[in-house]
């Protein structure tokens, strides 16, 4: 019996409850990786025709959302993390090259911050990773990539802080 979109949430809901913090979030991102397994379950949650953003399901209790992207060409984003929150970035199709990065120098709202690169490491089919909160990254994809992302709470909208990244 392939996942449900409602049946993967009630995991997700049920393991953060059990363990909140950092080490829910590792657990969690390790169902989204069995999850990402599932044929039927990642043709349900993405598709060509999902635009780069869809937010597929948001918890009514917890807040956390599981966000669907069809990026049909290349992606970038500078070093960044998710303010106040966690995110995990499952990959469903396609390769991300993401990189890490510790910060020299923290940003501000009116001030870039500095970073440097720790490593990089690519995000293939059926991996999922964790960053928690704070976690400085980048991801890179060079061709079409499709991705199924769990927020701890909904991004949309929420002003990242700038890294200019040193050597
Ligand atoms: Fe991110």
């Amino acid at each position: 019996m392939s996942l449900t979109l409602e049946e993967f949430a009630s995991q997700c809901r049920s393991t953060l409850k059990a363990q909140p913090g950092s080490q829910g979030v590792t657990e969690v991102a390790k169902l989204l990786s069995h999850a990402l397994k599932d044929a039927q379950f990642v043709d349900r949650c993405v598709s060509a025709e999902t635009s780069e953003r869809n937010v597929i399901y948001q918890d009514p209790e917890l807040g956390f959302c599981i966000v669907a992207h069809n990026y049909d060409s290349a992606k970038t984003a500078p070093p960044h993390d998710h303010e106040s929150t966690w995110a995990i970035y499952g990959q469903a199709r396609g390769e991300t090259e993401m990189f890490d990065y510790e910060i020299v120098e923290s940003a501000t709202m009116d001030k870039p911050g500095k970073a440097k690169m720790t490593r990089s490491y690519a995000l293939t089919p059926g991996v999922a990773h964790a960053y928690q909160v704070g976690d400085l990254h980048s991801p890179k994809r060079t061709g079409p990539t499709q991705l199924i992302r769990i927020e701890g709470k909904n991004l949309a909208g929420v002003k990242r802080m700038a890294y200019d990244i040193i050597a």
